[in-house]
């Protein structure tokens, strides 16, 4: 029997595999149905900052986002009050799955800047949440904005929220970083217990019939997790807080991958999407199997093994790679 057991923001799991925020945590069955087919935890979809900017100001959301950009067209913004069942149907929401199933309850707040996130933070805590996402999404597109500032408001957020609240904060962030390192390890200072790598970046599409700019949703493709499981291997090596990864799980061998990287947790949403609910215990499965096979008792003989420090070829995730894989291939001109 192999022991799964895992920690994560210092919440005991059963196993390292965490369902990503997707709609699929829109339906209390379905988040009943993860529990079953043996989900350590789930993270809720997210409640998004422009509710929250909404609901405090009392009125639908305005089509015109709150720090609109000059030069920038407006995108449309969906009326948030219906989505993900506004601010208070968040809640209740939370609350009934809480209700409904053992496994923690991740809440997921979604944005860039808001003062009204400590308030929110606050009300998923009462609501029952084990712990809270901070996705922090934006698209830097306004060259006035340097990294720096980026950088400092994602920190003060993060820090005021981590002051708010008594719960656990993991924070999700993207891949575009000039200095990610850094950047991770300003998360941890500004208080964090978790990061999360990395958010996928929804990208427009242009239709040339119609010829205009068209809102794209792809599923992710396994492929993606290279570059989250190259980051968790480096960021894993100097980091305190726990590291969970989302972006390309897909199959149990995906999860053990995270795991020799360094990971805690391997979060799934794609997959599910995919599949359905019943690819978990599949994924599961899958990395028992494996782990017994080749005689390990624990996931925590093989968590870090292949992190920057732990691996003996640690150039395999740094420059020097680039240098062997490019010698590796035939070149177009040579004469061998
Ligand atoms: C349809 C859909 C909805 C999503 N909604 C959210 C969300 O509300 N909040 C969030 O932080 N991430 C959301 N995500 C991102 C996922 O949580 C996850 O990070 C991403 O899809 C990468 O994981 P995957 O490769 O397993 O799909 C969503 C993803 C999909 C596909």
């Amino acid at each position: 029997m192999v022991d799964l057991r895992t920690n994560y923001l210092g919440i005991s799991l059963k196993n390292p595999l965490v369902v990503a925020a997707s709609p699929l945590s829109g339906s209390i069955n379905q988040i009943k149905q993860m529990e079953e087919a043996g989900a350590s935890a789930v993270v809720l979809f997210s409640l998004f900052e422009e509710q929250l900017e909404q609901q405090s100001k009392g009125t639908a959301v305005s089509p015109t986002p709150p720090r609109a950009q000059p030069g920038n067209t407006q995108p449309d913004f969906p009326q948030m009050e219906s989505y993900n069942l506004g601010v208070k149907g968040y809640l209740s929401h939370l609350y009934a799955a809480k209700k409904a199933v053992a496994i923690p309850i991740i809440g997921s707040l979604n944005g860039y800047y808001s003062s009204e996130w400590v308030q929110y933070a606050q009300l998923l805590e009462a609501a029952g949440a084990d712990a809270l996402e901070l996705n922090i999404y934006y698209l830097p597109t306004n060259p006035r904005i340097t990294s720096a500032d980026l950088e400092k408001m994602c920190l003060e957020l993060v820090a005021s929220v981590k002051s708010g609240v008594k719960i656990p904060v993991a924070v999700k962030i993207g891949p575009y970083f000039s200095a990610t390192a850094h950047m991770a390890q300003q998360i941890e200072k500004a208080g964090a217990d978790g990061l999360v790598i990395f958010n996928r970046f929804y990208q427009p599409d242009i239709d040339l019939d119609t010829e205009t700019a068209v809102s794209t949703l792809d599923l992710s493709h396994p492929q993606e997790l290279r570059l989250r499981l190259r980051w968790a291997a480096i960021l894993s090596s100097f980091l305190h807080i726990d590291l969970a990864i989302t972006g390309g799980v897909h199959s149990g061998a995906d999860v053990l991958k995270c795991l020799y990287a360094g990971a805690q947790t391997a979060m799934m949403a794609s997959a599910l999407l995919q599949n359905g609910i019943g690819h978990i215990q599949t994924t599961l499965t899958e990395m028992t199997t494996w782990l017994s096979n080749r005689g390990y008792t624990s996931v925590d003989d093989i968590r870090g093994k292949l992190s920057l420090i732990e691996a003996g070829d640690s150039a395999a995730f740094e420059r020097a790679n680039y240098m062997q894989v490019l010698a590796a291939q035939k070149h177009p001109f040579s004469h061998k």
